[in-house]
């Protein structure tokens, strides 16, 4: 539905450190515009059912529980009712909230879980096995987000899934390859079968039916949270938990609560840009990367020319070193959120790096704080007719999550337990590494790197904006945002531009395929940064309100990513 226009954006003026006088010529996706409401998601189902959910009458946060059972049927990589997530929530008169149901280390966890007796890490354990799993939290979220704002019906919300489930849907063609790519872990972590392994190949157009799963979702609709946390649904987790390692029990299904938390903020550029605070460690770094970078003339050095890219390498390098050692959960440790943003301490930094030569991670240590004791997942952006608008991110961790379904109750588990530090210094699946203070505790949440961002301008709603896309989520993020404040980009082509990423260690900058043009790489090889080229970073969706009212949008073309409306 896009069409493409040629866009020409040219980055008048370097700086004498800049090597290459940039200028971007690339075909931009014009973006979708809806006159009342948008619903933006990973899946064209998932927004269908959110757009409908609007059209009822409900609001976004109605839209936003029903996209979430959606997402768990047509979305199984990352949409989920065996994960957990963050949202955040403006409504229209501009009051803000964050949800925060991430899942929880159950009470049996301990903080050497995953070691051998000589204290290494035993491969995969955190991974893919009925232990990898935290306590799952999406369906507490969403029914704590809907008894604090929901209008329609708790049942009408979970019954469009319900259908999906049941008369299932036709895959994609990129839903039947990874079906076929994961099929040897289902096969072998589910040894009684599951709707998702079948003898044939899934082809494009193959019908997904998943009659386990709408018995899960018709027990969530008729009881609420207890059909998930009680009865046949909590006592199949824990059976599934005896077929392997698994520590989650019934009491840890009880005590599972999401939470409400203070949505953190700063100014960028006359915008005030708004995240989700820890145990999410995405709001504090993106927020740490504007404040780096605002000292500086991006818009007149151009979108990926020599200095920008250098300056927001760095910017990374340093946020990335301090969210290893101070970002975890804020009930168990104290995490100085507003020194890790504070702008005089990253500009400061910023000050001194040489433009010539590339900083060595190595040599970069987290800031001393005194007084302180540290890729698959989906996202979704909902606007409603009222304004109100939702930015939620949820995940099982990595695509499929552990790969381990409940059996009986057709749902996957998540192995978010390796987002935890599971050993000081050794890298998780993102290659994060993390310290004390986010080691394994019992009823700890794991820390994230989840966005949900919402951005305003004069104190009126003007972005919604989030990816997945594990430690890339928040360089992703971050660029997105700057695409369209400092590079005025519209909604979708501040999406499908080319992205990059540094993440301090390891210490390389992963690049997309057109990220960065070939003269560049090599200037930068030259000044000792190493390239690492790799395929998608992040599928980031976007909403932006345009001065007459209107919605603008951005899905992300990595995926099979849809923004509908009206
Ligand atoms: N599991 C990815 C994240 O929460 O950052």
């Amino acid at each position: 539905m896009y069409k493409f226009i040629t866009y020409s954006l040219i980055a008048s003026i370097c700086l004498a450190s800049c090597a290459t006088k940039q200028q971007l010529n690339s075909k931009v996706e014009q973006a979708s515009t809806f006159n009342k409401a948008t619903v933006v998601t990973a899946h064209p189902l998932a927004s269908e059912v959110g757009v409908k959910i609007l059209k009822q009458g409900g609001n976004a946060i109605d839209a936003a529980v029903a996209v979430q059972f959606a997402l768990a049927v047509v979305y199984p990589n990352a949409g989920n009712i065996g994960g957990g997530g963050f949202m955040l929530y403006r409504d229209h008169r501009g009051n803000l909230d964050a949800l925060d149901f991430r899942e929880k280390a159950p009470q049996k966890a301990s903080r050497d879980m995953y070691l051998d007796a000589q204290g290494n890490v035993i491969p995969e354990l955190s991974l893919y096995s009925q232990l990898a799993s935290g306590i799952p939290g999406s369906v507490a979220g969403m029914w704590e987000a809907h008894r604090k704002y929901g209008k329609l019906q708790w049942k009408d919300l979970v019954l469009p899934a319900i259908q999906l489930a049941r008369t299932g849907f036709k895959i994609s063609q990129r839903q039947a390859n990874e079906f076929e790519s994961h099929k040897d872990r289902f096969v072998k972590l589910n040894p009684s079968g599951a709707a998702i392994i079948k003898t044939k190949a899934w082809k494009t157009g193959d019908l997904f039916i998943q009659e386990e799963l709408a018995k899960t979702l018709e027990r969530i609709a008729i009881e609420g949270r207890d059909g998930f946390y009680k009865g046949k649904t909590a006592d199949l987790i824990v059976a599934e938990m005896g077929k392997g390692k698994g520590i989650i029990n019934h009491q840890d299904l009880l005590d599972y609560q999401a939470l409400w938390r203070i949505p953190i903020s700063t100014n960028y550029r006359g915008h005030k840009v708004i995240s989700m605070p820890p145990p999410s460690s995405g709001g504090t770094s993106l927020l740490a990367l504007l404040k780096s970078v605002e000292q500086f003339p991006l818009q007149r050095w151009g979108f990926q020319t020599d200095s920008t890219i250098r300056v927001m390498v760095e910017a990374e390098r340093y946020v990335y070193a301090n969210r290893a050692k101070y970002l975890g959960d804020p009930d168990f440790i104290r995490v100085p959120v507003q020194q890790l943003i504070d702008s005089s301490s990253n500009a400061h930094k910023l000050n001194s790096f040489n433009f010539r030569k590339a900083t060595l991670s190595k040599d970069v240590n987290a800031d001393v704080i005194p007084g302180y004791e540290s890729e698959q997942t989906t996202h979704f952006n909902i606007v409603d007719e009222q304004g109100n608008a939702v930015s939620i991110t949820t995940t099982l961790n990595d695509s499929y999550g552990s790969g381990v379904f409940v059996a009986g109750a057709g749902f996957l588990l998540n192995n978010e337990m390796d987002d935890f530090s599971v050993k000081t210094g050794v890298p998780n699946m993102y290659g994060l590494t993390g310290e004390k203070a986010n080691e394994i505790q019992p009823g700890k949440r794991m820390l994230s790197s989840m966005t949900p961002t919402i951005v305003e301008k004069d104190g009126k709603l003007f972005m919604v904006v989030g990816t997945p896309g594990g430690s890339t989520i928040i360089t992703s993020v971050f660029q997105t945002i700057l695409n369209v404040i400092d590079f005025r980009q519209n909604a979708q082509s501040a999406v499908s531009l080319p992205r990059f990423h540094h993440q301090w260690l390891p210490d390389r900058i992963d690049v997309e395929n057109n990220a960065i043009n070939a003269n560049l790489r090599g200037q930068l090889t030259k000044d000792g940064y190493t390239i690492n080229p790799r395929g998608a970073i992040g599928r980031v969706e976007n909403i932006l309100v345009l001065p007459n009212g209107k919605l603008q949008t951005g899905a992300d073309p990595r995926g099979d990513d849809t923004a509908k409306g009206y």
